[in-house]
């Protein structure tokens, strides 16, 4: 049924961000910041390669501080990310954001991202976004499992087992921790191609719905 313009009225502006993503992108940074800090100081003690990282990039001072803020922040990180996963799942918004993607359209995207013609609409994630993404989503979980079977290797021996034994489980953890960081440098170069996305991350930013009035 056809109805008439002044029925059809911006009803609401809704966040292109909504709260539950701002608030747990920001604090996730945070918990990274100190957890990636604090490991750098752990990995200092024992070094896996032949290099260590400068103590100015550590946190914790000692060993016994490094272990302390890592297994500390490890908890804001584990709570936080599970507010945001069980939210993201449940309010469909990893379905309606971040899928689908190919690798078609992947590297239509990387084209477009390196000769900068790729068009960004606010609130819509690219395929490099959206399989960037994915990825350090299923990272983390690994960041996750390894760092809990280096804690835990005699109660999660299981674990242990299935990542090749401890100290493969070590080498798992660095280079879990390595592909996160690659994933914040090109993630960040990305916001800075587009400013405005930084902007909408902090305040929501607001798009407008047009949506048929209801009120006869
Ligand atoms: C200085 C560091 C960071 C900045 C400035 C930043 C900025 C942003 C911005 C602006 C967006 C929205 C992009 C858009 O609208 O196109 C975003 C999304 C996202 N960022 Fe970051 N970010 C940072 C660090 C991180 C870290 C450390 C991680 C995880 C390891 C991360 C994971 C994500 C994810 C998963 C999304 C998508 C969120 C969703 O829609 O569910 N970011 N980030």
């Amino acid at each position: 049924m056809n109805r008439p313009l002044s029925k059809i009225i911006p009803r609401c502006k809704q966040n292109i961000h909504p709260w539950q993503i701002r608030l747990s992108h920001w604090i996730n940074l945070l918990a990274m910041i100190c957890m990636i800090m604090s490991g750098w100081g752990i990995y200092n003690a024992y070094p896996l390669f032949p290099f260590t990282f400068p103590q100015s990039t550590t946190l914790g001072g000692w060993l016994g501080g490094n272990i302390a803020w890592h297994l500390a922040t490890m908890w804001l990180m584990a709570v936080n990310a599970l507010f945001y996963l069980l939210w993201g799942l449940f309010s469909g918004h990893f379905k309606r954001s971040f899928f689908p993607f190919s690798s078609k359209s992947v590297w239509r995207d990387t084209v477009r991202a390196f000769t900068f013609t790729l068009p960004h609409k606010l609130g819509e994630y690219n395929a490099v976004q959206r399989l960037m993404y994915v990825s350090v989503l299923l990272l983390g979980a690994l960041l996750v499992l390894s760092g809990l079977s280096i804690w835990k290797p005699v109660q999660l021996s299981g674990l242990v087992w299935l990542l090749g034994g401890f100290g493969s489980a070590r080498y798992v953890h660095f280079f879990a921790m390595s592909g996160v960081m690659l994933f914040v440098v090109i993630h960040v170069l990305m916001v800075l191609l587009v400013p405005k996305t930084f902007i909408a991350m902090i305040t929501g930013g607001k798009k407008a719905h047009i949506q048929e009035s209801t009120d006869e």
